[in-house]
């Protein structure tokens, strides 16, 4: 969507705000031990004191409130009983509606002690969000984000899920344009004023390479190599963009 007045302003960091808060409480809730069940269940008991619904719930009929996906696990993890362990590397996706607006955020938890190298796709994602960021600009074009992703990745001697990107979204979860986090010519496209996407750079230790199991829903890689995801949503403007996620 692009934002057009200030109720669309309004909504958009009303439902921005949630998702983030829903976000920071399940992360100050993660402990080794638990199930990811019991920690989406902190996640949906939060969106729901909020008047917020999950938007995977709504638009998808996903089987739980959040994503949470644990190491070989890339994205779109369903809660159960799997057993947050010490060394995981845990991402939480949490996308939620609130009177009509939509906002997605995404964040990746290295459960202590970690390995090096994995705080190391940790910190190369982060920093590949922030390059994005800095990239979104009214005016430049959609690849310039990619680019920035793709530099950032290859510095480190990391790749990109390039199977996974950036999207529209506010009036519902999912909506164009698509930002790819590599370089292509096809995404030629100029950022607009007030246009809302989210920017979410997916780097890997491994080849990029990812498919989906058997439930029909969880992205992995095929070799158990292990995936970091940052994601906001943000408002183009012509100067910083406008963070509706970040709490
Ligand atoms: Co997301
Ligand atoms: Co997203």
């Amino acid at each position: 969507m692009t934002v057009n007045d200030q109720n669309d302003f309004d909504g958009l960091m009303r439902i921005g705000r949630i998702v983030g808060l829903t976000i920071k409480t399940m992360a100050e809730a993660l402990r080794p031990g638990m199930t990811t069940a019991e920690l989406d269940a902190i996640g949906a008991a939060y969106m729901k004191s909020q008047g917020a619904q999950s938007a995977p719930q709504l638009v998808y009929k996903f089987p739980s409130a959040t994503c949470i996906s644990i190491n070989e696990e890339v994205a779109h993890g369903i809660a159960g009983d799997r057993v947050i362990k010490p060394g995981d590397l845990v991402n939480i996706d949490v996308s939620a509606e609130l009177g009509g607006y939509f906002a997605d955020s995404g964040s990746t938890f290295p459960v202590p002690p970690v390995r090096p190298e994995y705080q190391k796709i940790c910190d190369t994602a982060k920093i590949a969000l922030k390059r994005s960021i800095d990239a979104a600009r009214a005016g430049q074009r959609i690849n310039a984000i990619g680019k920035a992703v793709e530099l950032e990745a290859r510095a480190a001697g990391l790749n990109i899920i390039r199977e996974l990107s950036g999207h529209g979204v506010g009036k519902s979860i999912h909506e164009k344009p698509s930002i790819p986090n590599y370089f292509t010519k096809r995404a030629d496209d100029r950022l607009t004023d007030g246009l809302v996407i989210t920017l979410e750079p997916f780097i890997t230790n491994g080849s990029g390479r990812v498919y989906t199991a058997d439930d029909n829903w969880t992205i992995k890689t095929p070799d158990g190599d292990r995936t970091a995801q940052y994601e906001h949503t943000i408002i183009v403007r012509h100067g910083a963009p406008v963070l509706v996620t970040a709490v």
